[in-house]
């Protein structure tokens, strides 16, 4: 007596797999399936295969193909374990304990980049979440005024025989800034490879331990420490900050389109409008249009990127920043809900854009007229 495949696995579709607590049919779980008489043997993997795990499967397998095909088979399954899904090569080896990297990128200088990714950093802090933050304006830092640690000096700590650099603490979020290594006109006589080679060490050198979030405060442009960036890890996304001005949003349109680039590849994760209306305290109604209205909406329409916050532009921000307290610190201030609903939704698009796309590549230089992901 000869049975067909197709009997065989509608008997098997019975059994279930353990853990994955689905039939091993549909999993797709049985091949090299032969039949001889009665002598039926296939390979089978299974997520575990501990010895009480094979066996109570075994049986099952036995007992439900002697039921349906109402005879008792002579059976032998070769059982071994489901691979595991091999680590892609896209994953972030530097930073593996790192879930999510944001680069926080504007074209235009001034429009208030170090001001966002500083409150951003604190109110993602603030909502419990494990929050580093790399100052990668190499000549211009303002994160150590901003957290009021201007006078810190990082320590080198011991980690595993790796002598690495012991990010500063303030507010809850981790911070390492070049502006603690060197002074500001220290490093505007830096040539271009000792600038990048700095701000590659406070990615790869940097005690960070496990994070959520690592936002990265990019210098105005489009030059390269954007490059040296995406170079060094993998970026999750990017946010590009601006302010409805419309000077500021062609500049902004060109950060746009450096993520975009075939060879960078970085998604946008949303744009910020900064300073989109002035608010005097004394009349917190009141908003003027200063810089123009609703630009960057509509950049952001047409680009189909997201609008994930607006902030308004008032003098205690500006205040908050100089003197090492952010704003979003200010209780029951419009602007600091302005910053928690911004990093609400930010946490919301990286969720979207991780469960989307795959991990981003970080980029191999391979020729000196462009670079290409490997
Ligand atoms: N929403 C705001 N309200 C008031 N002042 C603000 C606001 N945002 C930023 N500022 C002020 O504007 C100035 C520029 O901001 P910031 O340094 O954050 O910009 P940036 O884009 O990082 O600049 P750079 O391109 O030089 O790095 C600072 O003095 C800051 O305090
Ligand atoms: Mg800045």
């Amino acid at each position: 007596m000869s049975f067909s495949e197709k009997d065989i696995l509608h008997a098997l579709s019975f059994v279930i797999e353990p853990d994955l607590k689905k039939d091993i049919v549909d999993l797709n779980l049985i091949s090299n399936l032969q039949i001889d008489n009665n002598k039926i043997s296939f390979d089978l993997q299974i997520n575990n295969p501990a010895l009480h795990n094979k066996k109570r499967i075994l049986e099952a397998c036995q007992m439900h193909l002697d039921r349906i095909l109402k005879t008792s088979v002579e059976l032998e399954v070769n059982i071994t374990p489901i691979p595991k899904a091999p680590e892609t090569p896209t994953q972030n080896r530097i930073l593996p304990n790192v879930k999510n990297i944001i680069a926080i990128a504007s074209g235009k200088g001034g429009v208030g980049k170090s001001t966002i990714t500083a409150n951003l950093a604190v109110a993602l802090a603030q909502k419990g979440y494990k929050v580093g933050l790399v100052d990668a304006d190499i000549y211009g830092p303002s994160m150590p005024v901003m957290f009021n640690v201007e006078d810190e000096k990082p320590k080198p700590i011991d980690i595993d025989g790796r002598s690495l650099i012991d990010p500063i603490e303030s507010y809850g979020v981790k911070l390492l800034s070049i502006g603690f290594f060197a002074s500001p006109d220290q490093a505007v006589v830096w040539r271009g490879p000792m600038a990048t080679k700095a701000l590659t060490q406070l990615f790869t050198e940097g005690n960070w331990g496990k994070l959520d979030y690592l936002l990265i405060d990019l210098p105005p442009g489009t030059g390269d420490i954007h490059l040296t960036l995406v170079q060094t890890v993998s970026v999750t996304g990017a946010i590009i900050v601006s302010t409805p001005q419309k000077v500021a949003l062609i500049d902004a349109r060109k950060a746009i389109g450096m993520f975009k680039m075939g060879q960078i590849n970085v998604p946008v994760l949303g744009m910020v409008e900064n300073m989109a209306y002035f608010t005097p305290a004394e009349l917190p109604n009141n908003k003027y249009y200063i810089f123009g209205k609703e630009g960057l909406k509509e950049l952001a329409e047409k680009n189909n990127i997201p609008l994930l916050g607006e902030i308004p532009l008032v003098q205690s921000v500006r205040e908050a920043g100089d003197s090492g307290r952010p704003a979003v610190l200010q209780e029951n201030t419009p602007q600091a809900k302005a910053f928690m609903d911004f990093a609400d939704n930010v946490i919301k698009e990286v969720e979207k854009r991780n469960e989307a796309l795959a991990p981003t590549e970080k980029v191999e230089i391979t020729n000196m007229n462009g670079c290409s992901t490997k």
